[in-house]
């Protein structure tokens, strides 16, 4: 009944954990879920307010425009030079997105030919391999690796695959390891695109969510990265907007187009009121990400502290919500977590086979969900 391309995807192992969470809070079992990368608190109260008014409103009742409110977009390229010092035409070269996810599950089909090669890291956000797969590319997964710094060694890419490769994923800071990379890393990716002509996809969703005092860049910060690259980002996390599916694609002007037209022949935009939200969020107050951030901070700090006291190596994240925790087996691991303690981790293998070995927690529960969740740990050893 189902087309190839549906056959062809990877097993779903997310969906095995959630069957396998129903059942267990169907059998009385307080569970607590760090799987999910969806933020627990709520949307700041004066973006919410925009959105109300601009509802009422008839005029955002249309169709919007295909690329998205100019009022939005000006607004992104504000926030863009503010935060990153990053200049973006707001009209060729700013996009708007229905969060950063639709941006890209369709990317690929304005660049890959059946057969072409992406690149993408691996562990990575799943979406990377399946809008791949959707344009009969073929994903070529790079290793993140602990040796590494879990970030991909372009130089040990075969030239066979290069020859026939038309993009790459990338992200940092990083879902799933809450890896960070050097502006380093992304001048040597300008370089890599530019010498083998591959368009470079940026996902920085994460990149507010940071700890300690990092800042963590924009890869358009990179000398030459408009040229060869689009950056991915969303409001999602920033602004605890994860259901108002609101993001935006910044960058090389020809890229943007063609994600504009896959666009203008698959959606309709995002609501007009929801994007009046995102200018309220943009450029409103941003002392809501500092606290969130302080929020996480704590959170992390009782995770990470929780797990050394049970003997685990390691090191707090300076980003993300996520813990990337080295286990044996990764299944193996997350099942027994559910099952005697009731508490629900990504496996790592459900983000690539290079994610075997270790589980993903997200912070997204409080400090005393966490705290239970490790002395559940505990009385599990
Ligand atoms: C790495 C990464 N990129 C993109 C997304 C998509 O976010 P959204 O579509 O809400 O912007 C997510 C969501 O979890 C993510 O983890």
């Amino acid at each position: 009944m189902y087309a190839d391309r549906l056959d062809n995807l990877p097993p779903y192992l997310f969906a095995r954990i959630d069957e396998m969470k129903e059942a267990k809070i169907r059998s009385g079992v307080d569970v607590i879920d760090l799987g999910v990368g969806d933020p627990d608190l709520p949307t700041p109260p004066h973006i919410v307010e925009t959105l109300c008014t601009a509802a009422r409103d008839p005029a955002t009742h249309h169709y919007p425009s295909y690329l998205g409110l100019s009022t939005y977009r000006e607004a992104v390229s504000t926030w863009y030079k503010n935060r990153f010092g990053v200049t973006a035409d707001p009209k060729s070269e700013i996009i708007t997105l229905i969060g950063s996810k639709e941006g890209i599950a369709h990317v690929p089909e304005a660049f890959v030919n059946p057969g072409d090669i992406v690149l993408a890291t691996d562990p990575g956000y799943p979406v990377y391999k399946t809008s791949t797969l959707f344009a009969e590319g073929i994903c070529h997964p790079l290793p993140l690796t602990e040796e590494n710094n879990f970030l991909p060694d372009l130089n040990a890419i075969p030239k066979d695959i290069l020859k026939k490769t038309k993009l790459l994923f990338f992200g940092y800071p990083n879902n799933p390891t809450a890896a960070v990379a050097p502006m380093k890393f992304f001048d040597e990716v300008v370089e890599f695109a530019r010498e083998h002509s591959i368009v470079a996809v940026h996902d920085n969703a994460y990149s507010e969510i940071t700890f300690d005092g990092y800042v963590a860049p924009s890869f358009l910060q990179a000398d030459g990265a408009s040229e060869v690259g689009i950056e991915m980002h969303s409001l999602s996390k920033t602004y605890n907007m994860t259901g108002w599916r609101l993001g935006m694609a910044v960058g090389n002007r020809e890229i943007i187009a063609g994600l504009g037209r896959v666009k203008t022949n698959i959606d309709s935009g995002a609501f007009d009121a929801v994007q009046l939200a995102g200018v309220t969020a943009l450029t409103g107050p941003q002392d809501c990400v500092a606290d969130a951030c302080k929020i996480y901070q704590e959170r992390r700090d009782v995770l990470v502290k929780g797990l050394r006291s049970l003997g685990y190596d390691i090191s707090a994240p300076k980003a993300t919500f996520y813990v990337w925790l080295k286990v044996d087996d990764s299944m193996k691991f997350a099942a027994r977590l559910l099952d005697e303690a009731g508490i629900v981790a990504t496996p790592g293998i459900g983000f690539g086979a290079n994610g075997e070995g270790y589980v993903r927690f997200a912070i997204t529960r409080s400090v005393e969900r966490i705290t239970e969740a490790v002395a559940r740990m505990e009385a599990m050893h």
